[in-house]
């Protein structure tokens, strides 16, 4: 008998707690994203833009120059996955930045959102 009513005093002891998980996740999940997008933007700066974020820079005019990342962006066909399998290549014609599988996915994120163009460079 008490012991039912300790149950039971427990569930709803523990009913805004869960309710609490779910309004953090709610919180949480979209500022996600924009951190994502916030720190392959950083990284971009740090490590790329010398030779991807020029301004006025346009897409390869010949072999050996280099694609602005708004322009790589635009590319037909591009993706996500496709940038991220880029910089797992390492291609020979970029220095080699050791990125984890989250920087490269970060960096691929923030390319992508250059598509829109409301950052050209
Ligand atoms: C020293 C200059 C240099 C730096 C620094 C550099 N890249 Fe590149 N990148 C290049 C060149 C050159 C190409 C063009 C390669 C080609 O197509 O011949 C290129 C091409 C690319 C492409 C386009 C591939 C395609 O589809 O044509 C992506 C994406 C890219 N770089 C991402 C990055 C990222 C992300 C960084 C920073 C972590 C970076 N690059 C740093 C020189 C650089």
């Amino acid at each position: 008998m008490s012991n039912r009513t300790h149950n039971y005093s427990i569930r709803r002891a523990l009913a805004p707690v869960s309710l609490g998980c779910v309004l953090l996740l709610t919180l949480i999940a979209p500022s996600n994203a924009a951190d994502n997008n916030d720190n392959g933007k950083l990284l971009a700066e740090r490590l790329c833009a010398v030779c991807h974020m020029n301004a006025g820079q346009g897409d390869k005019t010949g072999p050996g120059t280099v694609p602005a990342f708004a322009a790589v962006a635009k590319r037909q066909g591009q993706t996500l996955q496709g940038i991220i399998d880029w910089l797992k290549s390492v291609p020979p014609m970029m220095p080699n930045h050791h990125l984890t599988q989250d920087e490269m996915q970060s960096l691929a994120f923030f390319i992508l959102s250059l598509r829109d163009g409301s950052t050209s460079n």
